[in-house]
Protein backbone atom coordinates (compact mmCIF):
# COMPACT_ATOMS: atom_id res chain seq x y z
CA UNK A 1 0.00 0.00 0.00
CA UNK A 2 1.80 3.17 -1.43
CA UNK A 3 1.06 6.32 0.51
CA UNK A 4 -0.91 9.43 -0.54
CA UNK A 5 0.75 13.21 -1.49
CA UNK A 6 0.29 15.19 1.34
CA UNK A 7 -1.46 18.69 -0.26
CA UNK A 8 0.69 21.98 0.85
CA UNK A 9 -1.17 24.95 0.66
CA UNK A 10 -2.15 27.28 -0.92
CA UNK A 11 -4.14 24.41 -2.95
CA UNK A 12 -7.79 25.44 -3.03
CA UNK A 13 -9.05 21.83 -2.18
CA UNK A 14 -7.48 22.79 1.45
CA UNK A 15 -10.28 25.68 1.42
CA UNK A 16 -13.14 23.31 -0.23
CA UNK A 17 -15.74 21.94 2.26
CA UNK A 18 -16.10 18.07 2.00
CA UNK A 19 -19.09 16.19 1.76
CA UNK A 20 -20.66 13.50 3.92
CA UNK A 21 -19.70 9.41 3.72
CA UNK A 22 -23.10 7.57 3.18
CA UNK A 23 -21.83 4.36 4.13
CA UNK A 24 -18.44 2.51 5.60
CA UNK A 25 -17.30 0.20 3.20
CA UNK A 26 -14.37 -1.47 1.61
CA UNK A 27 -13.20 1.44 0.16
CA UNK A 28 -13.53 3.88 2.74
CA UNK A 29 -11.52 1.84 5.10
CA UNK A 30 -8.68 1.23 2.81
CA UNK A 31 -8.80 4.97 2.37
CA UNK A 32 -8.75 5.09 6.37
CA UNK A 33 -5.83 2.65 6.50
CA UNK A 34 -4.08 4.53 3.26
CA UNK A 35 -4.50 7.94 5.46
CA UNK A 36 -2.96 6.55 8.82
CA UNK A 37 -0.69 5.41 7.21
CA UNK A 38 0.22 8.49 5.13
CA UNK A 39 -0.09 10.19 8.58
CA UNK A 40 2.54 8.23 10.17
CA UNK A 41 5.05 8.33 7.81
CA UNK A 42 4.78 11.99 7.37
CA UNK A 43 5.24 12.27 10.62
CA UNK A 44 1.43 13.76 12.75
CA UNK A 45 -0.68 13.30 14.39
CA UNK A 46 -3.60 14.01 12.90
CA UNK A 47 -4.71 14.32 8.88
CA UNK A 48 -8.11 14.98 7.02
CA UNK A 49 -8.94 13.55 4.17
CA UNK A 50 -8.80 17.29 1.56
CA UNK A 51 -5.23 17.23 2.43
CA UNK A 52 -4.77 13.80 0.35
CA UNK A 53 -7.51 15.38 -2.29
CA UNK A 54 -10.29 13.62 -1.30
CA UNK A 55 -13.43 15.34 -0.57
CA UNK A 56 -15.43 13.34 1.85
CA UNK A 57 -15.55 14.00 5.65
CA UNK A 58 -13.19 11.38 7.00
CA UNK A 59 -9.88 12.27 9.57
CA UNK A 60 -7.68 10.24 11.15
CA UNK A 61 -5.49 10.60 14.36
CA UNK A 62 -2.88 8.80 16.94
CA UNK A 63 -1.35 10.54 19.87
CA UNK A 64 0.32 8.07 21.11
CA UNK A 65 4.02 8.49 21.46
CA UNK A 66 5.50 5.68 19.38
CA UNK A 67 8.82 7.07 19.05
CA UNK A 68 9.41 5.57 22.36
CA UNK A 69 7.89 2.45 22.90
CA UNK A 70 3.76 3.56 23.16
CA UNK A 71 1.50 1.55 21.23
CA UNK A 72 -0.55 2.81 18.56
CA UNK A 73 -4.44 4.33 19.64
CA UNK A 74 -5.39 5.17 16.03
CA UNK A 75 -8.86 7.60 16.23
CA UNK A 76 -10.48 6.60 12.64
CA UNK A 77 -13.58 8.39 11.54
CA UNK A 78 -15.79 9.38 9.24
CA UNK A 79 -18.70 12.23 9.83
CA UNK A 80 -16.78 13.72 12.72
CA UNK A 81 -19.20 16.31 14.04
CA UNK A 82 -18.79 18.86 17.53
CA UNK A 83 -22.19 18.26 19.35
CA UNK A 84 -20.87 19.54 22.55
CA UNK A 85 -18.18 22.58 23.39
CA UNK A 86 -17.04 23.39 26.79
CA UNK A 87 -17.05 27.28 27.58
CA UNK A 88 -13.70 27.14 29.13
CA UNK A 89 -10.95 27.87 26.52
CA UNK A 90 -7.78 26.72 26.09
CA UNK A 91 -5.01 27.46 23.62
CA UNK A 92 -2.12 25.48 22.40
CA UNK A 93 0.33 25.53 19.79
CA UNK A 94 -0.33 23.36 16.61
CA UNK A 95 0.75 22.56 13.44
CA UNK A 96 -0.35 21.05 9.98
CA UNK A 97 1.35 18.75 7.39
CA UNK A 98 0.01 21.00 4.99
CA UNK A 99 1.60 24.14 6.10
CA UNK A 100 5.16 22.53 6.83
CA UNK A 101 7.02 23.24 10.17
CA UNK A 102 4.81 26.48 10.77
CA UNK A 103 2.91 26.54 14.31
CA UNK A 104 0.96 29.42 16.08
CA UNK A 105 -0.89 29.27 18.98
CA UNK A 106 -4.56 28.90 18.30
CA UNK A 107 -7.12 29.43 21.02
CA UNK A 108 -9.92 26.93 20.77
CA UNK A 109 -12.87 25.15 23.20
CA UNK A 110 -11.00 23.09 25.66
CA UNK A 111 -12.87 20.04 25.63
CA UNK A 112 -15.87 18.75 23.00
CA UNK A 113 -18.06 16.04 22.73
CA UNK A 114 -17.96 14.97 18.99
CA UNK A 115 -20.00 11.69 17.10
CA UNK A 116 -18.55 9.89 14.55
CA UNK A 117 -18.81 6.71 12.46
CA UNK A 118 -16.29 4.22 13.36
CA UNK A 119 -14.40 2.02 10.90
CA UNK A 120 -16.92 -0.73 11.39
CA UNK A 121 -19.69 1.73 10.50
CA UNK A 122 -21.13 1.87 14.26
CA UNK A 123 -22.29 5.54 15.32
CA UNK A 124 -19.70 6.66 18.00
CA UNK A 125 -19.71 9.97 20.72
CA UNK A 126 -15.77 10.51 22.03
CA UNK A 127 -15.43 13.15 24.78
CA UNK A 128 -11.66 14.94 23.93
CA UNK A 129 -9.55 17.98 26.14
CA UNK A 130 -6.44 18.94 25.95
CA UNK A 131 -3.91 17.86 22.69
CA UNK A 132 -7.03 15.61 21.67
CA UNK A 133 -9.09 18.10 21.74
CA UNK A 134 -6.97 20.50 19.62
CA UNK A 135 -6.57 17.80 17.09
CA UNK A 136 -10.49 16.82 16.47
CA UNK A 137 -11.42 20.46 16.15
CA UNK A 138 -8.38 21.06 13.82
CA UNK A 139 -9.06 18.14 11.81
CA UNK A 140 -12.99 18.59 11.56
CA UNK A 141 -12.26 22.61 10.54
CA UNK A 142 -10.04 20.74 7.77
CA UNK A 143 -12.90 19.05 6.27
CA UNK A 144 -15.22 22.70 6.26
CA UNK A 145 -11.85 24.05 4.11
CA UNK A 146 -11.01 26.08 7.17
CA UNK A 147 -6.98 26.20 8.44
CA UNK A 148 -5.68 26.86 11.61
CA UNK A 149 -3.83 29.65 10.07
CA UNK A 150 -7.51 31.31 9.54
CA UNK A 151 -7.38 32.15 12.99
CA UNK A 152 -4.10 34.18 12.86
CA UNK A 153 -3.70 37.62 11.78
CA UNK A 154 -3.53 37.91 7.95
CA UNK A 155 0.04 39.14 8.55
CA UNK A 156 1.10 36.42 10.18
CA UNK A 157 -0.64 34.08 7.68
CA UNK A 158 0.74 35.24 4.76
CA UNK A 159 4.37 35.29 6.85
CA UNK A 160 3.55 31.57 6.93
CA UNK A 161 2.34 31.00 2.96
CA UNK A 162 5.62 32.68 2.29
CA UNK A 163 7.83 30.47 4.32
CA UNK A 164 5.94 27.24 2.84
CA UNK A 165 6.48 28.68 -0.72
CA UNK A 166 10.07 29.41 -0.06
CA UNK A 167 10.28 25.15 1.20
CA UNK A 168 8.91 24.32 -2.11
CA UNK A 169 11.24 25.98 -4.60
CA UNK A 170 14.14 25.17 -2.03
CA UNK A 171 13.04 21.90 -3.09
CA UNK A 172 12.63 20.91 0.90
CA UNK A 173 8.86 19.67 0.54
NI1 LIG B 1 -3.92 20.23 9.64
Amino acid sequence: MSNYDIIYVPDPVLKTKSHEVQSITDDIRGQMDKMLQTMYDAPGIGLAANQVGILNRVIVMDLSDRENGEEAAPWLMANPEVIWESEEMSVMQEGCLSIPRQYADVERPASVRVKYVDYDGEQKEMEASGLLSHCVQHEIDHLNGVLFTDYLTSLKRNMMLKKVDKLKKQGLL
